[in-house]
């Protein structure tokens, strides 16, 4: 057996344990489960996980989070655990997951999740309506709610990342844990869903369960919209890249490693998540304008002369020229038609100064700039990460803005060589004039 199955093995035993553990208490201390209401929201829960909506990265997402909270309010802990358990495996997670450990920790997870949550509810004041029939007040109540969605988010994405940190390591957790962050809002308004569901469960039963449930699909129809729109864009975006990489072949992989450098610099920077994503869009596009540039050009192996080299400065206006009309790139727009202006005032194409410069056209000019550096050029090698550092920073507050420099050596790690370490004077090093 292998150390991860192990591990993974280990892992499942201790959860099981906890999960017998805590339904076995709870089902003693809460008395008979009311059958009919945990059978319809079960029902529920079996059904919104099973046509649960795939999210980039590494988990889904489903309305059964509005199920548990419902079971929460209506029949406390032990019904809540029994609805989870409803919604805890479903077909496609029998067909997608090869070792039956996971199913078992997922399982296990969901029965942890809903009871730890359940007792939360009921540790700060909220009674289950079906159970306690006497009158309550609805804030009260709703504080009690939150707490328990609190619990029950948290033990879920603890049990994902241990998941995810012992099959994919310690960047993937950080991915998981950025994405997640996103969740938080859609999560709290999905428990007002689910409290509203158990009211109208307690007022109408099944029939009104039945009217309510329409706004939980036609809520789980649009998450799925919006995420078939996401996958264009990024189709999009991904056709656009290929375009670019098959008409220059100096650029294949740079994209990509531009829009890394600007994402790293970026976050250091304490940029939104929005703002970041964005700017990754735009450094994946920023040589979009290359296509309307002659191949004879691109590919020259010698220096440009003066007048292929305007021609080449044309680039950043016909990218805007090609992103103008696709609306959902529009924002982009700003980075990638300033990607040449210099910090000084000195660049094109419309000679702005300084922080006239919008901050993602800052840092693309940075990445850009330093991955030319370090790739090599039929007409030269490539420079060292150290040797192209130190370039950037001799070049600080004239071409580049100083703070997106300090931004990406500090996010990269590395140390800007010496002038005179490298052996030849400061003045040779002048490789970041390139149209890149
Ligand atoms: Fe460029
Ligand atoms: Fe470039």
């Amino acid at each position: 057996m292998r150390a991860e199955s192990r591990t993974l093995g280990l892992f499942a035993m201790v959860l099981t344990v906890c999960a017998a553990g805590v339904l076995w208490l709870t089902l003693v201390s809460d008395g008979p489960i009311p059958v009919l209401p945990v059978l319809v929201f079960g029902a529920v829960a079996f059904l919104s996980e099973s046509f649960s909506v795939e999210l980039p990265g590494t988990a889904a997402m489903s309305v059964g989070f509005v199920s548990i909270i419902a079971a929460i309010v209506l029949c406390g802990p032990s019904g809540a655990a029994v609805v989870a358990a409803c919604g805890a495996i479903t077909p496609a997670d029998v067909r997608a997951v090869t070792s039956k450990l996971v199913l078992l920790v997922n399982l296990d997870t969901y029965i942890v999740a809903s009871v730890a949550a359940g007792w939360v509810y009921v540790w700060t004041g909220g009674r289950p309506l079906l159970v306690v029939t006497t009158a309550m007040r609805i804030p009260g109540l709703l504080a009690s709610v939150f707490a328990a969605s609190a619990v029950l988010f948290s033990v879920n994405i603890a049990a994902v990342a241990i998941g995810v940190l012992l099959r994919h390591g310690n960047t993937a957790l950080r991915d998981f844990f950025k994405i997640a962050l996103h969740w938080i809002p859609n999560y709290a308004a999905l428990t007002v869903l689910g409290f509203v569901l158990a009211y109208v469960y307690r007022s109408a039963s099944v029939a009104g369960v039945a009217l309510a449930v329409v706004p939980l699909a036609v809520a789980h129809q649009t998450f799925q919209v919006y995420m078939k729109l996401r996958e264009a864009y990024q189709s999009t975006v991904r056709s656009l890249v290929a375009a670019i990489e098959a008409k220059d072949a100096y650029t294949r992989g740079h994209s990509e490693r531009v829009a890394d450098y600007a994402e790293a610099t970026a976050r250091q920077l304490g940029m939104s998540e929005d703002a970041v994503d964005k700017l990754k869009v735009a450094a994946l596009l920023h040589d979009l304008g290359k296509l309307g540039i002659q191949r004879r050009i691109l590919s020259k192996t010698g220096r440009l002369t003066e007048d292929e080299f305007g021609l080449m400065q044309e680039h950043p206006e016909l990218a805007t020229a090609i992103l103008r009309d696709v609306s959902f790139l529009e924002d982009i727009i700003p980075a990638i038609y300033h990607h040449h202006e210099h910090y000084d005032g000195s660049g094109y194409v419309r000679n702005l100064k300084g922080e006239q410069i919008p901050l993602t056209a800052r840092i693309l000019a940075v990445a850009d700039a330093y991955d030319a550096m370090i790739s090599a050029r039929p007409y030269r090698d490539a420079l060292t990460p150290e040797m192209a550092a130190a370039e950037l920073v001799s070049c600080s507050g004239s071409q580049f803005d100083r703070k997106a420099v300090d931004a990406l050596l500090a996010a990269t790690g590395v140390q800007p060589q010496l002038a005179e370490e490298i052996g030849i004077a400061e003045g040779q090093l002048r490789f970041v004039d390139e149209t890149t």
